[in-house]
């Protein structure tokens, strides 16, 4: 039997909670397709920084590296902790120590689950890249706080980073709908984006089976909005995915739905599967957050354990529970409801 070590960071507010819920329902697949998960809890948070001055202690990024994989719930608690501090001291640092370069979002309207476009019929797999383009930290500012003052921030894309989140969309297209769709703003950002749209254009001849759009990132909004069906997997930038699978997340029917995988490719470091949504301080505490984020984000993590029959139970089973109405409308189930009837379409008890 198959044993995987999973290290989980639970985090702060719904975070706890959406997370033991998605593990009452990976035990239960794990249960049903004889393997097993051996879990051990950080309890790495802002209430951690609060009593220790550290998000997570010096040698946290050791300690992680040997798991198989990170399941995280939430990390954030603005009333104590600046988020600038929690992101910086957790998450953050385990993207970038873990080379979690392709962060993948799906977005698709699950059965029972009402979206705000007329469109229903689509299934989009988001790929951002995760660790340079506009979010690498290169600037400065000079004059500061006198009417000269001066911000620049660069952007920087290296070949090395645009090719392999370029390789590793073209790889998921090949396994689903064979189409990919390369985001950028080529017309305006002339050095870095039109790089991009070469090194897509270089790479799609070695993959003459999948089939390549080019679009601009604000065309790409009014698509996402108008024609979602017509998308299959979608790579952009740091920024321009960070933004679409927002947009994503909307068009599914909202952030209990959302779920991400931040993945490192050639598995030389573990990969973090998390929600989408942060710690909601609103409803923390209150048994009403939707574990449905979590519970797909945790199949994302069967299937890149290689346990792909459990990973589509999980997603049927979520599909079984939202077919009957639960989960599918803000406060009308609680956590523990939903998760049971998501353990019961499994074929299990919760
Ligand atoms: P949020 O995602 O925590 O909440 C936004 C709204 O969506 C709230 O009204 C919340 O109640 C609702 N919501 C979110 N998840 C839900 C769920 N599973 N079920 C039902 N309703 C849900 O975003 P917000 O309020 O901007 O951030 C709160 C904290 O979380 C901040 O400290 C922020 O930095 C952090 N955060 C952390 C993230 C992470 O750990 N990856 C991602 C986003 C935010
Ligand atoms: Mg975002």
């Amino acid at each position: 039997m198959n044993t995987y070590q999973i290290a989980l960071i639970p985090g702060d507010g719904i975070g706890i909670d959406v997370i033991d819920a998605a593990m009452v329902v990976m035990n239960a697949a794990a249960g049903r397709h004889r393997f097993a998960l051996e879990t051990q809890r950080f309890p790495w948070s802002c209430d951690h920084y609060l009593k220790t001055g550290a998000m997570m202690p010096e040698d946290g990024i050791e300690t992680l590296r040997p798991f198989d994989a990170i399941f995280l719930g939430a990390v954030g608690w603005p009333a104590t902790v600046p988020d600038a501090v929690s992101l910086h001291g957790l998450l953050l640092p385990i993207r970038k120590a873990f080379n979690q370069y392709a962060n993948i979002r799906p977005h698709r309207l699950l059965a029972g689950v009402e979206g705000p476009l007329k469109a229903e019929g689509f299934d989009i797999l988001c790929i951002r890249e995760n660790t340079e383009g506009e979010y690498s930290g290169a600037g400065g500012r000079v004059h500061q706080g006198r009417d000269n003052e001066v911000a620049v921030e660069t952007s920087i894309f290296t070949r090395e980073g645009v090719e392999r989140i370029l390789r590793f969309g073209f790889e998921q297209a090949r396994a689903r709908r064979r189409h990919l769709t390369s985001v950028t703003k080529s017309n305006a950002q002339k050095y870095s984006m039109v790089f991009w749209d070469e090194i897509t254009r270089e790479l799609a001849a070695d993959y003459p089976d999948v089939t390549v759009s080019h679009m601009h990132i604000d065309a790409m909004a009014a698509k996402m909005v108008m024609n979602p069906q017509d998308l299959d997997v979608v790579v952009a930038s740091n920024l321009f995915g960070d933004i679409l699978t927002d947009l994503g997340a909307a068009i599914q029917g909202g952030l209990g739905f959302a779920a991400s995988a931040n993945i490192c490719p050639d598995r030389s470091a573990p990969s973090m599967f998390e929600p989408v949504h942060g710690s909601a301080p609103d409803i923390a505490g209150k048994n009403i957050a939707n574990p449905i984020a979590a519970i797909w984000s945790g199949a994302q993590m069967l299937d890149h354990l290689g346990e792909t029959g459990a990973a589509a139970d999980v997603l049927s089973a979520i599909e079984g529970a939202t077919r009957q109405g639960i989960g599918t409308r803000p406060g009308r189930n609680s956590t523990v409801e939903i998760t049971a009837a998501v353990v019961a379409a499994l074929g299990g008890r919760a």
